[in-house]
């Protein structure tokens, strides 16, 4: 202590909180969502699966899971006054800001009647969101280049669905890859929840004032939004383009390691991880099945690679335990779908909010308190106003 102040015991109980629903061992690269390993969840599970899983702490029996899947089609449209909020915007306005104020616009379409404490309406918000994002997404995609809505097709899977919003029009019928969808709904199984990152941690903070949870999972996709957070896969797209040539890296790895230049290397390191994020590991081997499967070489895909050559070698990383996180690649493997760079975000908030309304939900189901994070008080010692 300073003397300017004590530490209250207290403090590190408020800013602390429990949940059942993720497990993160950092020193050791684990991710276990209901103690199942992210690695089997990827290879054996789907989107749709894991989010019933974050949402009740159990595998669902195949008949569970076709309800589930059943109810979450029964949502997957929105309010036609909806699209209202979009021709507010300029058309090459960032599809996050679109994000934010329509997500938080559902609070104005779902608040009455909605009773937070009640287990079954706090279900109903989760199915309507799982249901209703891509069909956002999407629309903020749309709107960006100009082309009508798509309507959701419920006959198509959860990730299929999401594609023919992106890329189907009006005038022909779209008809996705198998391995592209699959590999899309491999991404929004990969970030679909993360413990108490910066994010959650907004909804969770938002919900325990008693917030309407549309809200909430606004406050969410804004704190995703940035470049340290969610915004991170954006931004390693944008750094590996202005890297252009393997033969630039020296140069950029210099930058990240020089402490007068505020230039980080995107998709490295973690607040958490110590050590391989998992998550990155499978988003590598995606990254090679789906560039594969179209056939694409993309001179990205090789300077990636090169520079997490050399940073995994390199004494400053090394030292600092950066290894690339879940952003690294995943940007790569969007490209390759056709989706554009200012969207990898939004599939992030997409893929996200599962978690997020989880945790909120988790919050809601037993006795709470408003969060109140304190602080440590670092400013002018108490003093008399200065007499006239
Ligand atoms: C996500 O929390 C979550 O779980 C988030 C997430 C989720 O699923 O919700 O996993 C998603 O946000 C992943 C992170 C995506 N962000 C990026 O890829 C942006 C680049 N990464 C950095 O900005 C950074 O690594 C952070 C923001 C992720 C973590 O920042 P910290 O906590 O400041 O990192 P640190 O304490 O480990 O830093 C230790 C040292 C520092 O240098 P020194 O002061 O010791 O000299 O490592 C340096 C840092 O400057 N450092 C980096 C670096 N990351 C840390 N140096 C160069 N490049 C980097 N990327």
């Amino acid at each position: 202590s300073s003397g300017l102040f004590t530490y209250d015991p207290g403090f590190v109980s408020t800013a602390a909180c429990e949940s059942k629903i993720t497990y993160i061992d950092g020193a050791n690269g684990i991710l276990l969502h209901g103690g199942y390993p992210i690695e089997q969840l990827a290879e054996h599970s789907d989107y749709l699966e894991v989010c019933y899983l974050l949402l009740n702490g159990e595998l669902p029996t195949p008949e569970q899971k076709e309800t589930f899947i059943n109810t979450i089609k029964n949502h997957t449209m929105v309010h036609e006054q909806m699209r209202n909020f979009f021709n507010g915007f300029r058309r090459d306005a960032h599809p996050m800001a679109i994000m934010v104020g329509v997500v938080g616009a559902l609070s104005a379409f779902y608040h009455d009647s909605l009773d937070i404490n009640d287990a079954h309406h706090r279900e109903v918000c989760a199915y309507r969101l799982i249901a209703k994002m891509p069909t956002i997404a999407a629309m903020c995609y749309k709107y960006s280049i100009g082309q009508p809505f798509m309507y959701p097709k419920n006959g198509l899977d959860y990730a299929e669905n999401f594609l023919q919003m992106m890329f189907g029009n009006p005038c022909e019928e779209y008809v996705a890859n198998p391995i592209i969808a699959k590999a899309m709904d491999r991404i929004f199984l990969l970030h679909a929840d993360h413990e108490q990152n910066a994010s959650t941690s907004t909804v969770r903070l938002a919900g325990s004032s008693g917030a309407n949870p549309f809200a909430c999972i606004s406050s969410g996709i804004a704190a995703l939004w940035g470049p340290a957070h969610g915004g991170a896969n954006e931004a390693v797209l944008t750094m590996l383009e202005e890297i252009g040539d393997e033969s630039n890296i020296d140069e950029f790895i210099l930058r990240a390691k020089d402490p007068d230049d505020n230039f980080r290397l995107m998709g490295f390191g973690h607040r958490v991880y110590r050590n391989f994020d998992p998550r990155a590991k499978v988003m590598k081997q995606t990254c090679d099945e789906v560039l594969a499967e179209l056939n694409i070489s993309d001179p990205l895909l090789k300077i990636a690679k090169r520079l997490e050559q050399i940073a995994l070698e390199d004494e400053y990383f090394v030292k600092r335990k950066l290894y690339p996180n879940v952003d690294f690649y995943s940007g790569i493997i969007l490209k390759a779908i056709g989706i554009p760079t200012n969207m990898f975000t939004v599939i992030f908030a997409l893929s996200r909010t599962i978690g997020w309304i989880s945790h909120w939900s988790e919050f809601h189901s037993s006795p709470n308190k408003i969060g109140r994070p304190r602080q440590l008080y670092t400013g002018s010692k108490k003093r008399d106003y200065p007499a006239k």
